[in-house]
């Protein structure tokens, strides 16, 4: 199977925030933002593996800073790296100002497995990253996959080998 780069993935998707999407703060809801989250990291997930992939985890999601009810928000999400039937996805979120700069307000990285007809889990292409950026997400994409596993129970803490050497310098 042919291995893949992070640009072949690329998704991007802009969206207006309306009142509709607002909490009582008129900014947008944190659900909403979620919502847009994972639909845009699942037609990433898609485009890596050509392939139907569901949503294994949301491993980390951070609201930054508020956007406000009339935004331009765009969403833009890459494979960071994919193991066997799983990939890893970062989402980074910008507001686009009046003078048509791009502000990075939130970020999310999410894992979806690609699942078979029978929806059983099913192998994925490799990622080779390209950019300092995503060399970097990459590696420690590893140390991420482990702490998920771990606390949902699926995985023994004592096989996190990077993980455990995060915080003992190992
Ligand atoms: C995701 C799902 C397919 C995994 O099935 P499973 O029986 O646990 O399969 P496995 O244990 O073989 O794991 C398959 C892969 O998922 C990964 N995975 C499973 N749970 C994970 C988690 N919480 N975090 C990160 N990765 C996870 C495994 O590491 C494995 O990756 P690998 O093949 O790259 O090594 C299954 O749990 C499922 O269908 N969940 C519902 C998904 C869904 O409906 N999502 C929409 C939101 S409700």
């Amino acid at each position: 199977m042919k291995s893949k780069t992070p640009k072949d993935s690329l998704t991007i998707q802009t969206n207006l925030v309306m009142p509709n999407d607002t909490n009582q703060m008129h900014t947008l809801f944190g659900g909403k933002l979620l919502a847009w989250m994972d639909e845009v990291a699942s037609i990433c997930a898609f485009r890596h593996c050509n392939n139907v992939a569901v949503t294994a985890s949301i491993n980390n999601v951070s609201f930054d800073l508020p956007i406000l009810n009339g935004a331009y928000v765009t969403l833009e999400a890459k494979v960071s790296r994919a193991f066997k039937s799983s990939m890893e996805i970062f989402v980074d979120v910008f507001v686009e100002s009046r003078d048509g700069k791009k502000e990075k307000c939130n970020e999310a990285i999410l894992t979806f497995v690609a699942i078979d007809e029978h929806k059983r889990p099913m192998v994925v292409p490799e990622l080779s990253p390209e950019t300092k950026q995503e060399k970097q997400r990459y590696t420690s994409a590893l140390r991420r996959r482990q702490l998920s596993l771990v606390l949902a129970g699926k995985m023994d803490a004592k096989e996190a080998t990077e993980l455990k050497s995060l915080f003992l310098g190992e």
